[in-house]
């Protein structure tokens, strides 16, 4: 019955018209219509960074993050719904802006689809660039480079 009632209830978030992600959703409760994941972005520069990460229904502000500092959020994926997130990047006079989680991406470079299985993304920010991956794993094992700044 309980498990009814979460289903039920992620059926009627991710049916929702319009919203497309929550990445307030209580991490408690795993149970997603399609995929539940959690994005890191995580600093290794030697400067603090600014990120700021949005989607179309939500603005997750500006984090300041210091060196091996991260900043997470976590959301069900809808199947029938395209989830996006997308962020900007300040540090000193440099920035970059660029997806940091959609389907594409997420299929080919962060943990796979598996039956109830959280997923993760993790992004590091580096001095020559920014890289995505499934786990923290010691750079460079595991990372590909996506951007520059
Ligand atoms: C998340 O849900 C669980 C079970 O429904 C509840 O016990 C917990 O307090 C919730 N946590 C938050 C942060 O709302
Ligand atoms: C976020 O930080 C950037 C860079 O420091 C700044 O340009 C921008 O105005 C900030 N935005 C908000 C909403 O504080
Ligand atoms: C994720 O972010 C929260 C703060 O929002 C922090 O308390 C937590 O330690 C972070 N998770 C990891 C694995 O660092």
């Amino acid at each position: 019955m309980k498990i009814l009632c979460f289903l039920f209830f992620c059926l009627v978030f991710t049916t929702k018209a319009s919203p497309v992600a929550y990445p307030l959703a209580n991490t408690t409760n795993k149970v997603c219509g399609w995929s539940y994941w959690t994005v890191y972005i995580y600093n290794q520069i030697n400067n603090p960074i600014t990120v700021h990460v949005e989607s179309g229904d939500d603005d997750l502000g500006n984090h300041t993050l210091a060196l091996n500092d991260n900043q997470n959020w976590s959301f069900c994926q809808a199947i029938t719904v395209k989830t996006l997130f997308y962020a900007h990047f300040y540090w000193d006079s440099k920035t970059a802006f660029f997806d940091v989680f959609d389907y594409e991406t997420s299929k080919r470079y962060c943990t796979k689809w598996g039956f109830q299985k959280p997923r993760k993304c993790v992004w590091l920010v580096r001095e020559d660039g920014f890289y995505l991956g499934e786990e923290l794993t010691p750079f460079p094992e595991g990372w590909t480079k996506l951007h520059d700044w």
